[in-house]
């Protein structure tokens, strides 16, 4: 895992000697969000755990989304996700709670919550009070558990089917960032075409090419096509991505991507190359306003299964030259829009859908981390 303040920072002054956190601290503090910033929690789902860290009988407190959830898998097998603190005096299920049947256990007194949140059972007590617990709708699917967060509490607006044929696939590695930036710039860059070419161009073995221009030829370099459109689902934007790697003028790793954005935090990238096909999946879960956990799986059939590592190796490699960009970045609302930039405006008309009226603010987000 890279933790957010491991890449980008190395620019700032004194980033390298022993004060380095304290540093990179005044530095972000220092940065302004920009003007008009969206609000920070878009309406979808989130992936809250990877499915494989969530046993039966399992039970884990993850804050992201300006909420304190609990997540637990009971004993049929399904997981769910309910409010972190107990109705009754508010002990925390996360430290300590108990799964028993598919209901959760309270640490302090052992109130039991069954599934709808209704309170099922309270020890030494015969009339139950008409108490319950907040439920979350919950699914799982690409590996991960999943909360629907919608502002106007409204029930799931879409699902998501599993990618047909995965099953038969197996898992291959995964990569996790920690990003400090405005949920809306992990998709926005997929619609910005011309970053590919700046940002990504270089070869993924090295950045030398920037100051010895003369060494593209040797060490190679990323040559990108990208086109981006909404889909006709209103919630999934598709990108498709043809990649050249040059070495020498010769074409030695064609590479093409057909992604599925599917609502603001959940992406599917499907590669096809000389070594076959794999999936990579994307989720992005907002821990605060402006910091955000971004994990890839990845996935692929058993017969390239050792082929599809340096493939995800470098994909995380340029993934990390975005994570330099958005640790630093402010946000421009108004941008002076270039021809290039025209799938830019598209994509925020696209993701303003995952807004509404009661959306919370990035300033009541900020001054309210989590709703205390
Ligand atoms: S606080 Fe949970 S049972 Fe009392
Ligand atoms: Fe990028």
């Amino acid at each position: 895992m890279e933790e957010y303040s491991s890449i980008g920072f190395d620019h700032i002054p004194h980033a390298k000697g022993a004060d380095r956190s304290l540093h990179i601290k005044w530095s972000q503090r220092n940065r302004p969000l920009g003007e008009k910033i969206p609000p920070p929690y878009p309406n979808g789902w989130y992936a809250l755990a990877e499915s494989v860290d969530l046993k039966i009988g399992g039970v884990a407190s993850i804050d992201a989304l300006g909420q304190n959830f609990c997540i637990y898998r009971g004993e049929d097998g399904a997981a769910r996700v309910v409010d972190a603190y107990c109705p009754h005096l508010g002990a925390n299920f996360g430290a300590g709670g108990a799964v028993r049947g598919n209901c959760i256990e309270c640490p302090f007194h052992m109130w039991r919550f069954g599934e709808n949140g209704e309170c099922t059972y309270i020890p030494d007590t015969k009339t139950i009070p008409k108490v319950s617990l907040k439920t979350w709708h919950t699914m799982e699917v690409d590996g991960a558990v999943w909360v629907w967060y919608d502002a106007e509490g409204r029930a799931p607006l879409w699902t998501v089917p599993p990618i047909p044929g995965i099953d038969a696939w197996g898992y291959r590695g995964r990569n996790e960032f920690v990003v400090s930036t405005h949920i809306r710039d992990i998709p926005e860059n997929a619609a910005d075409a011309s970053h590919l070419h700046t940002v990504h161009g270089l070869s993924f073995m090295t950045d030398l090419g920037k100051r010895y221009p003369m060494l593209n030829k040797f060490v190679g370099y990323h040559s990108w096509k990208s086109h981006w459109s909404r889909s006709e689902e209103w919630h999934i934007a598709q990108l498709f991505i043809e990649q050249k790697f040059f070495v020498m003028k010769l074409n030695i790793f064609p590479l093409n991507v057909s992604v599925d954005q599917i609502g603001p935090a959940h992406v599917r990238l499907t590669f096809n190359s000389i070594i076959g096909p794999m999936v990579v999946v994307q989720t992005v879960t907002p821990l605060g306003p402006m910091l955000q956990r971004v994990v890839h799986r990845v996935y692929s059939p058993t017969w390239n299964a050792i082929l599809v590592s340096p493939v995800a190796l470098v994909e995380a490699l340029q993934f990390e030259r975005d994570v330099v960009i958005w640790n630093n970045k402010k946000h421009v609302s108004a941008p002076p829009y270039v021809k290039a930039d025209k799938s830019i405006r598209a994509f925020r008309d696209w993701f303003a859908q995952f807004y509404s009226a009661a959306s919370v603010s990035m300033r009541d987000a900020t001054a309210r981390p989590l709703d205390w």
